[in-house]
């Protein structure tokens, strides 16, 4: 591991280079769903999602579809999202059901997927095996609080995949959080661009050179098997303190009490992820609690105990983590292939991209939110298809990625571009991304520089 303090080590396996054929390729993503996405564990829905017997989603990947039903209170199916008779989708989106009943000549499946009613079954004499009726099963498996599935019945078990970052990220309870708000898009662009628009933060000073009158943001970043993550390098004893992880962080200027609070402010608004209103209050006081001259990490630690309390008085009992393991994970996380975790004690902005079908210039791109609410008032949301180009769909700050993703899109493929140097200290991510691709496609690894 690197160490949080003093510059982070420059690794000779991160000094490379590799082209656009991953994100241009047509041949490239056509061979993307039999390499890639029927053998990763993937992320379909969270278990909020199917709460009740008898919800579903419909989970889409690639040319693949893919129900996952609560089938009993306590068990959670996964199967395929295709009739047995000639093949149409039997749901889409999400909902509840007694049974699924094909739309098209009325045959039946029961939440387990196995098919209850074949019109006119008696024509086909005794020739109807029910093992050929019944929907073929893909893999299933919770953690962190959403229901993961994979296609490949010989990969590694889901925990086994997902170390060390399961491990690391255990004591946040993702479990117990859940959604604030959650929006989604169609967007012009390979997904892999979308995807690592968000696993690093060597893009602020470019991208939202807004947020330097704030703080630092050099980073450091590291690659553990297919996964990665990455943090600032908080030099100030505030990293010390319990429940602040480096996202709340002391901002820059004299005054910390005044530094902080600008920062979640702006967070808040421009961003609408990475704090809470706790956080937000907390900070605001500040300047009411705490008489001036009161030096940083005091007014940190104050702001943190402050929260801490408040959201005990509502009902939200912070998660103990030790504050070393805190600033080892980070403030975000890539879990391969395409999901983003930043990670805060009470909270968690998630991205997920998948590509549109097998088109390597469209993607699906989601974005949410998780927090941690007073049992029984978490607040009822619904995924929400908003606009990528429509003024105010989207938080400020996502937007300005956005443009990144649309121009990178475009960049990488004129001829001039000569591929990729991925920062080989804070960019880590991506090229261990380009690592775990290579991996699974049986391309060539990217280059040493
Ligand atoms: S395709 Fe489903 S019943 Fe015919
Ligand atoms: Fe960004």
């Amino acid at each position: 591991m690197n160490e949080i303090a003093g510059k982070p080590e420059t690794e000779e396996r991160d000094l490379l280079v590799f082209g656009a054929e991953a994100f241009t390729s047509e041949e490239y993503a056509r061979a993307e769903p039999d390499r890639l996405w029927r053998k990763v564990w993937q992320h379909a829905c969270r278990e909020e999602d199917i709460p009740e017997v008898g919800d579903y989603v419909a989970y889409d990947i690639c040319d693949d579809t893919i129900l996952v039903v609560r089938s009993a209170s306590d068990e959670i199916s996964a199967f395929y999202n295709v009739c047995a008779h000639r093949g149409r989708r039997l749901a889409d989106g999400c909902g509840h059901v007694q049974e699924f009943r094909c739309s098209y000549h009325a045959w039946k499946y029961n939440l387990k997927g196995e098919c209850t009613r074949v019109l006119d079954r008696e024509d086909w004499g005794d020739r109807l095996e029910q093992d050929r009726l019944d929907l073929p099963h893909v893999r299933v498996d919770t953690w962190g609080g959403w229901v993961w599935i994979n296609m490949d019945p010989d990969a590694a078990p889901l925990r086994e995949y997902l170390e060390p970052a399961s491990s690391m990220l255990e004591p946040y309870e993702l479990d117990r959080m859940r959604y604030r708000w959650r929006q989604w898009c169609h967007f012009d662009c390979n997904w892999k661009v979308a995807m690592e628009a968000f696993i690093e933060s060597y893009h602020v000073e470019g991208t939202h050179p807004q947020l330097l009158k704030f703080a630092d943001y050099y980073t450091w970043s590291q690659a553990e098997s297919l996964h990665s993550f990455h943090g600032f390098d908080e030099r100030e004893a505030a990293h010390e303190i319990t429940g602040n992880n480096t996202i709340t962080r002391t901002g820059r200027g004299d005054d910390a009490r005044q530094s902080i609070a600008a920062l979640q402010v702006e967070l808040i608004e421009t961003v609408n992820a990475s704090t809470t209103q706790t956080f937000v209050d907390a900070s605001t006081r500040l300047v009411d609690e705490l008489p001036e001259g009161t030096p940083v990490d005091e007014v940190m630690a104050h702001f943190m105990a402050s929260a801490k309390a408040d959201d005990a008085v509502r009902g939200v009992i912070w998660p103990e983590i030790d504050p070393d393991h805190q600033a080892k994970c980070g403030i975000a996380w890539h879990l391969f292939p395409n999901m983003t975790i930043g990670i805060g004690i009470t909270f968690a902005l998630i991205y997920r991209v998948r590509p549109f079908r097998t088109d390597p210039d469209k993607c699906i791109f989601e974005a949410y939110t998780l927090e941690r609410f007073p049992e029984g008032q978490e607040p009822e949301t619904e995924w929400i298809q908003a606009d990528p180009y429509e003024p105010g769909a989207w938080p400020p700050v996502l937007l300005q990625d956005f443009d990144n993703m649309r121009e990178v899109h475009r960049g990488m493929r004129s001829k001039g571009f000569r591929g990729c140097l991925p920062n080989p200290v804070q960019e880590k991510p991506v090229s261990n991304f380009h690592r775990s691709l290579a991996d699974y496609m049986g391309t060539g690894a990217p280059r040493p520089l």
